[in-house]
């Protein structure tokens, strides 16, 4: 160093340290952001604001520090801000074809997830992948899928958690806070009512906002409080006219100023179609190869020089990213590359799946009992694996898939191969039976499977419905013939048991024929070692349905998948020129799913919040203890002969204004044979209320709750008086 850099160096920080004292050195992360935004050179200012794929997509050079994945935003070494390494996403760390050539640990589904009800658990696995994360030099996990299931046709139905606000945020939140807690920034998506994938790039989710803000807004809202995620991502459809990431209303207006949301918003991969965007709210363009140009570079800097509009957001977006890298601790625990331990990260993915899946039917076959002599496994690569989703959150054990099954060729193939985790339930039972004769059949001959089945004692039916970003499932059938495959084995042996691998829910015309049916989703890294521990009793099923199955599509919203006529599938979802396609989602509004259904009494296949288990429950009575924030009181017993454990849940039923059912609280809760347990929690206000005029609304009158173990299981209603209140 020369002496004049020497004395150049003193003199800033001289300088620094009078203009703002001690500021980089408090803990305090927006003082820190606004001191080292100050120190910025207009130069430096546009280089947090967009970002490439880190993957070889048309001539962008990548740098050779960024781990291939989803995303790279360059640091500004000179201020000692590090790079943001991104990759995908809520499941685990994604493999992206194979480019970094390691595997990581797949959490089940997002339904699955869902179906624990366990939201501890879920911080647990969200600690889990971002350890993973930080092992192979990332800083940012795409993670945090909070979009409701409206429609069980939506391709990323297997991303998100389910159909309820409360549930969704709950356990979103969790998996921020674990994700965070590895110093890896997290962002909940998409934001918001990207519910289905068709025309993904175009289509107008329409939704009046009093029923957006107790739906999908409330499961997003509830998600931040409980994560404090770094970033939110926002979607690529439009919402009520405007393109998600350059939607004043949503951004600027629910979100910052509403919400006071703290950290930093980035676009999909693709999702940016201006300048304006950033006037919008929108902070960062992610995958910026994905976008018609670069926008937050160059013309942002330049229309900063002459607008101060564009001034003042430069200076909002440097902080709001700034912030969320210090408030996580990127900078001061950067990922380091390390060796994973598989092992123990296969644990909790096993513990997720065991806990998320769901027995939805069963005639005293399970659990499998060990006097069983002959067991036909029949179809879905039982001997192989088990089933994940595809696009951008396809997660790869080490070693790649078992089994990957190409569905388009093209730059996304590897993205969209229906890809077996190397589990195969097969080999776990057999593990479980070693003196059984367990015979396998993939069941592609139907009279094969058939033959196999009669000659067993019980019959074990693995079926799969794929599902993917970027496309819609035409209907809610068990692709490939499957439907017909299970009704002939449950023709020929009684004893049959359906275990579905789906993506979210199907219709099941074979059902009365089975013996059992068990809803595994797609389970993860440890997938077939969880089934086998449900099916022979090693854990005693303790999932809940996240989401309603429907008993057939006419009873849904929207019969007709939007778009499936007009919209041609493509994975990019951007359509000709100047298409459109309006989803009207005022059809339902906050009624999603079991709300949907008990509005206009449908009886549905299973309900929101049902599952069985090997033991018995039974549910004390229900208090509430009224005020600002009312408290649920019950008890909850084990009456049967089996550890296990219940989910309690409270609904309320009805308001001033009428009937309603909205889930309000729930807990899941681990009970010895015999145990009794007193369970206590808070009912969040805002599931009482109604969002009027701008405000959340309670009017005075009588609420009535009920404890149930399903929604449409409830016991005896009780009934509380409340005040007006208005927030
Ligand atoms: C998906 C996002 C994902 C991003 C980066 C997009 O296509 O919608 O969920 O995080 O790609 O891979």
């Amino acid at each position: 160093m020369t002496a004049r850099t020497a004395f150049a160096l003193l003199a800033i920080g001289t300088a620094l340290t009078t203009v703002v004292p001690c500021a980089a050195q408090t803990s305090d992360p927006d003082a820190r952001a606004a001191a080292v935004e100050q120190r910025m050179t207009d130069a430096e200012r546009t280089t947090l604001t967009h970002g490439i794929m880190a993957i070889p997509y048309g001539d962008t050079p990548i740098p050779p520090s960024a781990p291939p994945g989803a995303g790279y935003v360059a640091g500004i070494p000179r201020l000692d801000i590090p790079a943001l390494t991104e990759t995908d996403a809520s499941l685990g760390v994604s493999y992206v074809g194979g480019l970094r050539k390691d595997g990581a640990t797949a959490l089940p589904s997002g339904l699955a997830m869902g179906a624990t009800w366990n939201p501890a658990l879920l911080r647990q696995g969200g600690a889990m992948i971002a350890g993973e994360a930080q092992a192979k030099g990332f800083n940012v996990l795409l993670a945090g899928g909070i979009n409701l299931v409206r429609d069980p046709r939506g391709g990323r139905n297997f991303e998100y958690l389910g159909e309820d606000p409360l549930h969704s945020g709950l356990l979103g939140g969790a998996a921020v806070a674990g994700i965070q807690s590895r110093h890896v920034i997290a962002t909940v998506k998409h934001f918001a009512i990207n519910a289905v994938e068709t025309g993904r790039q175009f289509h107008d989710a329409v939704i009046a906002e009093p029923a957006l803000r107790m739906s999908d807004l409330l499961a997003f809202q509830i998600a931040i409080e409980r994560g404090d995620p770094g970033s939110v991502m926002c979607a690529y459809n439009r919402v009520n006219g405007s393109s998600a990431c350059g939607n004043d209303a949503l951004l600027n207006g629910v979100l910052k100023r509403d919400w006071g949301y703290k950290g930093f918003v980035m676009s999909d991969w693709g999702a940016v179609h201006g300048l304006d965007f950033a006037l919008k709210g929108l902070d960062q363009q992610s995958g910026a190869q994905l976008d018609d140009k670069l926008y937050f570079g160059a013309e942002l800097a330049a229309a900063a020089r002459r607008d101060p509009r564009f001034k003042a957001r430069l200076t909002d977006i440097n902080r709001r990213i700034l912030r969320s890298m210090f408030a996580v601790g990127v900078d001061t625990h950067p990922p380091v590359i390390a060796p994973i331990d598989f092992a123990a990260n296969a644990q909790v993915a096993q513990q997720v799946a065991e806990q998320g899946i769901v027995l939805l039917r069963n005639r005293g076959v399970l659990p499998l009992a060990a006097k069983a002599q002959r067991i036909a496994v029949i179809g879905g690569y039982a001997d192989s694996g088990v089933l994940s989703g595809g696009g951008s959150s396809q997660v790869q054990g080490v070693g790649g898939p078992a089994v990957a099954i190409p569905t388009i060729g093209g730059p996304f193939a590897a993205l969209l191969a229906q890809s077996y985790h190397r589990s195969a339930p097969l080999a776990a039972i057999k593990a479980r039976a070693p003196k059984a004769d367990v015979v396998f059949r993939n069941g592609r001959y139907i009279a094969d499977a058939v033959v196999a089945a009669r000659q067993a004692d019980v019959a074990i039916v693995f079926a799969t419905q794929w599902m993917t970003e970027g496309l819609d499932a035409p209907d809610l059938s068990l692709p490939g013939g499957q439907d017909a495959l299970i009704a002939a084995v449950a023709q020929a042996n009684p004893n049959t048991i359906v275990v579905l691998e789906t993506g979210s829910q199907v219709l099941m015309p074979w059902l009365d024929k089975t013996a059992a049916v068990v809803e595994a989703w797609y389970p993860g890294a440890r997938g077939g070692e969880a089934i086998a521990a449900i099916l022979f009793g090693d854990v005693n099923p303790s999932g809940r349905l996240p989401v309603t199955f429907p008993a057939s599509t006419d009873q849904l919203p929207r019969p007709k998948l939007p778009g499936s006529d007009t919209v041609e599938p493509d994975f990019l979802g951007k359509g000709k020129p100047g298409q459109t396609l309006r989803i009207d989602y005022d059809v339902e509004g906050a009624d999603v799913g079991y709300r949907w259904f008990a509005k206009w009494q449908a009886t549905p296949l299973f309900p929101f919040g049902f599952g069985l288990s090997y033991t018995t429950f039974s549910h004390g009575p229900l208090t509430i203890v009224p005020g600002p924030t009312p408290l649920a009181r019950f008890t909850v017993t084990n009456t049967g002969k089996r550890d296990g454990a219940d989910v309690g849940q409270v609904y309320l039923t009805g308001t001033p204004s009428g009937a309603t059912t909205r889930l309000v609280g729930f807990s899941k809760v681990q009970l010895k044979a015999g145990e009794t347990q007193t369970v206590e929690m808070p009912i969040d206000p805002r599931l009482l209320a109604d969002w009027k005029d701008g405000k959340w609304t309670m009017t005075a009158g009588t609420y009535r709750l009920a404890l149930g173990s399903s929604a449409t299981q409830l016991d005896t209603p009780v009934d509380v008086a409340m005040p007006m209140h208005r927030w």
